[in-house]
């Protein structure tokens, strides 16, 4: 709003004539303006379409502009509000300014004096509101690109992220399944001077390990059997920008080794090229394995896990930040609402209690899963079915092992951490989720240097 741009305005006085001629002059400066007669219309009228300044008379019938005022600083504090006032009566002018009138006009008042008030009063509202706008979206960025949650834990990761997306660093976001890791690879990359560049992403858990090779780094035409035509490589594809290499636990051993090489000197080699390219990659890999475990088990290069992990960034399992679990709700949805043009399903109180109690063991990505049925089916009582089907399910423990078999230490920690986690570090309770005595559970926290 430079000065005398056009601004709406709202017009309060109930003596015809003089509302006619205050419209008449404020119009004729291309401002858009609403009139009341009463302060009761000008609520109404309020509630309509909010104008940017109020301009209202003092006496209003049985009511008076001071009463409109206060009921504005309550309900709109950002709008201007100019009273005119009889002359002769300062003390209502001193009421005004301290009740939050940003001027006041005492009659009569030239024209000049009022279209002035106007400007002055319209720029520092304007101030007011961008001041208003720059504190939100501070706020707002407690919250970063995408991601819902304002538990401490979450805090900790938005600091990093911010003051690790200006740099080139590596980034190794660990953190069970569902939890955000993804999202998170995604706010650092924009939040870093490679946003305009490429976000190239692999997922090394989805290509078959013959095929790893030539999706990461390429294949000159020719260089094996079906290679029909030259293949760039996800690494060349994201030069200049970002490659974001997730589930690398899954990446295999051979390629594990290129990658690393690529990660000390920043050069790589198409399969069956005789040179080396020098890339210029970003990169961030994610896992929800325990790395280090991987590494112990010989399954995964130690050298690269400590090129990998120069800043890891652990996205929090949902049980962990429980507070953030309304707020995840009512932004699903909205989200979902929104994707389907619907209008959200209202939630009882009973069903949002179910659903801050469940142990969420899919995170996030569970949370949204079920907030999105719901959204499509409104079907309360089946979600709180289906939410309280999963309980006796876990408990009695159906599991089926693997084809591949498991890391039978590594899944023994797992289970005595996360009985840990839920019971935020009670050994007691712990132990008797895992169905252990106090003194076996204490045994098997020593065994794996958890206490
Ligand atoms: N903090 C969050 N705020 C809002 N949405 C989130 C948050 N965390 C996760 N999500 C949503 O949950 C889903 C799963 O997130 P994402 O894919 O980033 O998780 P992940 O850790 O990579 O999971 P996986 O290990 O299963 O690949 C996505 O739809 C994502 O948008
Ligand atoms: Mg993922």
């Amino acid at each position: 709003m430079t000065q005398n741009s056009p601004i709406s305005i709202l017009v309060v006085e109930d003596e015809p004539a003089q509302r006619k001629l205050i419209v008449q002059m404020l119009a004729a400066q291309e401002h858009r303006v609403t009139s009341a007669a009463s302060v009761e219309d000008a609520i109404v009228s309020l509630k309509q379409q909010t104008p940017d300044l109020i301009f209202s008379d003092w006496k209003l019938g049985q009511l008076t502009g001071m009463d409109l005022l206060r009921y504005v600083r309550t309900h709109y504090p950002d709008i201007g509000f100019i009273i005119a006032t009889a002359y002769g009566t300062i003390t209502h002018a001193v009421d005004a300014m301290q009740a939050g009138a940003d001027d006041y006009l005492a009659k009569p008042y030239q024209r000049q004096t009022l279209l002035l008030a106007i400007d002055k009063v319209a720029k520092s509202t304007q101030l007011k509101q961008q001041n208003r706008q720059l504190t939100s979206a501070l706020a707002e960025q407690q919250q970063l690109v995408g991601l819902v949650g304002k538990a401490p834990c979450m805090q900790k990761v938005y600091t990093r992220v911010q003051r690790i997306s200006a740099t080139d660093a590596t980034v190794l976001i660990g953190g069970e399944s569902g939890t955000g890791k993804e999202l998170a690879a995604r706010a650092l990359y924009q939040l870093s001077d490679r946003h305009n560049k490429p976000f190239v992403t692999i997922n090394c858990g989805a290509i078959p390990e013959s095929l790893a090779e030539a999706e990461l780094f390429g294949a000159e035409k020719g260089a094996y059997t079906g290679a029909n035509t030259l293949k760039i490589g996800k690494l060349e594809a994201a030069d200049g920008g970002t490659l974001f290499l997730d589930e690398i636990g899954e990446l295999p051993l051979l390629q594990q080794t290129k990658l690393l090489r690529f990660l000390q000197e920043g050069v790589v080699s198409r399969i069956g090229q005789n040179t080396e390219m020098t890339l210029d990659v970003r990169v961030i890999a994610a896992t929800h394995r325990d790395l280090q475990a991987e590494v112990a088990a010989g399954r995964f290069r130690e050298d690269l896990y400590y090129r990998l992990n120069v800043v890891p960034i652990h996205m929090p399992a949902l049980r962990q930040r429980r507070e953030d679990i309304g707020r995840l709700v009512e932004h699903f949805l909205c989200l979902h609402a929104k994707q389907y043009g619907v209008t959200a399903p209202k939630l009882t109180a009973k069903t949002l209690k179910v659903l801050l109690d469940h142990p969420w063991p899919g995170n996030v990505r569970e949370l949204a899963n079920r907030i999105e049925r719901f959204v499509l089916l409104a079907d309360e009582q089946e979600m709180i079915a289906e939410l309280n089907s999963c309980a006796p399910a876990i408990s009695q423990s159906q599991f089926v092992l693997p084809d591949e078999g498991i890391e039978w230490e590594n899944f023994e920690k797992h289970c005595l951490q996360q009985a840990m986690d839920r019971h935020d570090g009670n050994r007691t309770k712990a132990a008797k989720l895992l169905g252990l005595s106090y003194k076996a559970f204490l045994y098997r926290l020593e065994k794996h240097q958890l206490v």
